[in-house]
């Protein structure tokens, strides 16, 4: 098993590794073949068959699925496995009257690892319960596997989450995000939680959802805006390791949904880096609450297109926890290449357009030589 686990997070580096000399054409660079074989070894690829085939957890390794709980002022990071949930709602950093937010993290991830104690640091700073899954067991196998585990996993967590209702946990206090293979993770958490108590979960925010092996499902099996009282999703590699569908309520496509700026001069970061920029976008939002301004577009094709900005009216929504739920629907938003990335109300204007503003630019002059 550990041994398993080293080989694939070896895979994952070469992939990354390989992933930063992908080039602008990347549909068609030889670098996006490569990172293609390697996504095959995970055997990631679209088709996926067999993924929703039964899969099952035994009682005896129910243990390794586990709720962290954080507080990191008053350095507690207390873990609870599957049959501890009374213990887990004791918790001293455990107060059921505030909000909770539920951290689920993607393929291969840990609440170890930093991406879960930097969005649970962005939550307590908002006064927020803490809680963050740990689904590494689960996750840690080949990816289409992995993918068939998240249902028994998000059923077994939604049970845990049935528990804790039982001990003051309120739904329409409790938000979960999702990171990637985690925003599905996410949707089949909600799902059971509904099925066994008749309740919604309030929010479900789903960051860059998975699309192997989940993009060509129905709702039934994939993230769906009627999981939840409210799902939005930030889309920031759609084609790639993100799905293009707009499934959730409010639906974010950062610069078009698939291609993030990169911090080099005009390069476009890798599919990773894409990916995960949803991650860092949201995490940035909560501290800058209104500064992400994104403008309605009709389709996501005309968002890929970046072509949303003559769209009449303007309607605008912000990402964040200050999103205006009424505004339904599928917005383009704007970034700069660097942190802090927002760009504000000039999101809203063609020529602030991060990319197209610098291809415009580089492109100045009539004639060019060399
Ligand atoms: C990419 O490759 C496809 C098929 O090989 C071709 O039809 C298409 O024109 C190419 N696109 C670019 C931008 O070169
Ligand atoms: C697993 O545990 C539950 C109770 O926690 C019990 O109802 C069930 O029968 C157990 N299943 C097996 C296969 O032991
Ligand atoms: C986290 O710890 C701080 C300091 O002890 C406390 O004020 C705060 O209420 C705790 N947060 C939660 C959610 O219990
Ligand atoms: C949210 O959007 C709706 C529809 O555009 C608008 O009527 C409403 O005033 C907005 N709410 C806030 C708080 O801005």
């Amino acid at each position: 098993m550990f041994l398993k686990m080293i080989i694939l997070l070896i895979l994952k580096l070469v992939f990354i590794v390989n992933a930063d000399i992908i080039n602008l054409d990347s549909k068609n660079s030889s670098d996006l073949n490569l990172i293609n074989t390697i996504f095959d070894i995970f055997g990631a690829n679209e088709e996926c068959p067999g993924s929703t085939k039964e899969a099952f957890i035994s009682n005896n390794t129910l243990k390794h699925l586990r709720i962290f709980v954080q507080n990191t002022s008053s350095s507690g990071l207390r873990k609870y496995n599957y049959f501890q949930t009374n213990e887990l709602a004791n918790d001293p950093d455990i107060d059921f009257k505030k909000n909770t937010m539920l951290y689920v993290g993607g393929f291969l991830d840990s609440p170890i690892f930093p991406f879960a104690s930097i969005m649970g640091a962005a939550y307590e700073n908002s006064g927020y319960n803490v809680l963050l899954l740990d689904t590494n067991t689960f996750t840690t196998v080949e990816y289409p596997r992995a993918a068939r585990f998240m249902r028994p996993v998000g059923m077994h967590t939604a049970k845990m989450l049935v528990d804790l209702t039982a001990q003051g946990l309120d739904p329409k206090k409790l938000e979960i995000v999702g990171l990637s293979l985690g925003g599905q993770t996410a949707s089949f958490i909600a799902k059971n939680y509904r099925l066994l108590t008749g309740m919604s979960v309030s929010r479900i925010t789903a960051l860059d959802p998975a699309g192997p092996c989940f993009r060509n499902l129905g709702p039934e099996d994939r993230l769906d805006k009627t999981d939840a009282d409210f799902v939005e999703t930030i889309n920031t590699n759609i084609d790639e390791f993100g799905m293009a569908a707009p499934v959730g309520h409010v639906n974010f496509y950062v610069n078009g949904g698939e291609n993030q700026p990169g911090e080099l001069f005009w390069m476009l970061c890798t599919s990773f880096c894409s990916h995960i920029r949803a991650y860092t976008i949201w995490t940035l939002a909560l501290r800058y609450r209104d500064a992400f301004v994104a403008i309605q577009c009709d389709s996501v094709q005309q968002a890929r297109n970046k072509n949303c900005f003559d769209r009449r009216p303007v309607v605008t929504n912000v990402l964040g926890l200050n999103i205006n739920k009424t505004n339904e629907g599928i917005f383009y938003l704007a970034t700069t290449n660097t942190p802090p990335y927002f760009l504000g109300k000039k999101g809203m204007r063609k020529q602030h357009d991060f990319y197209l503003s610098l291809t415009n630019s580089l492109n100045e002059k009539d004639v060019i030589k060399m």
